[in-house]
């Protein structure tokens, strides 16, 4: 089975003003998207119901950037699956570097929040990454699977439908210094093998693996023809005009 190429858009804390995010969606609707692509912009709470009810395309939906696991109760600050899904927003990204670095969150509690937010119907971009040291240690393989372990053991395997894994090694993030088609795709494919040994083989095939980390409209052609290359996250390039030419890296 084709797996369709996924474009998400991770604006972080991102735009700094209404204006600037609706100047956002008018972007994005008026974006010529020429193949078959799901795409998934993600801003941060505040605008999430205002841009989707502003979002006027088919082809773009929301996501939350993170959630808590309880449904409701004293969490200040935090946003629950039950909500997003209440308030019919889909996707939800989980274990960003920038939420495991800054926030301390471990891959323990990034799988408790995936168990929390699939029992609510969300679909989960789980994001999954090493850091330079590791890399140039050669941990990478190590680092991600320890991530996604955690991530495995409480999922059934008919619950992978509902994970997008992204690929973000934290080097490549926000430096400008994309990973070489090469890095990405080899680092993809262990991920790919390492889920046909861990969950299944029809997994491994149908789960979508995407790249994010300095990804722009100049380097997404070469990443989005590897095999293993399913789509991308972006970050930076989310917030500009090349967004679309991201979007339709793979048309
Ligand atoms: O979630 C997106 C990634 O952190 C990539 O961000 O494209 O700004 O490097 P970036």
């Amino acid at each position: 089975m084709a797996r369709k190429f996924f474009v998400g858009g991770n604006y972080k804390m991102n735009p700094a003003t209404k204006s600037a995010a609706d100047g956002l969606v008018k972007l994005l609707n008026e974006a010529q998207v020429k193949g078959d692509v799901d795409i998934v912009v993600a801003p941060p709470a505040l605008y999430l119901l205002p841009i989707r009810d502003a979002l006027k395309t088919q082809h773009v939906q929301v996501s939350a950037q993170n959630c808590y696991l309880k449904d409701s109760g004293a969490f200040t600050g935090e946003i629950s699956p039950a909500q997003l899904a209440d308030a019919g927003i889909p996707y939800v990204i989980l274990g960003h570097s920038e939420r495991r670095t800054i926030f301390h969150e471990s891959s323990e509690f990034v799988a408790q929040k995936t168990r929390a937010a699939l029992d609510k119907g969300l679909t989960i971009i789980l994001c999954v990454g090493e850091t330079l040291a590791e890399r140039e240690a050669g941990k990478t393989t190590a680092v991600v699977q320890s991530q996604l372990e955690p991530v495995v053991k409480l999922l059934q395997e008919s619950e992978w439908n509902k994970i997008v894994i992204a690929y973000e090694p934290v080097w490549a993030i926000g430096t400008g210094k994309v990973a070489t088609s090469q890095q990405a795709q080899e680092t993809h494919a262990e991920v790919r093998a390492w889920l046909a040994k861990s969950v299944s083989s029809k997994v491994a095939q149908e789960t979508r693996i995407i790249y994010g980390g300095s990804v722009t409209g100049a380097s997404c052609r070469e990443l989005a023809a590897q095999p293993d290359v399913d789509g991308f996250l972006v970050g930076g390039a989310s917030l500009k005009p090349e967004f679309v030419d991201i979007c339709n890296a793979q048309a």
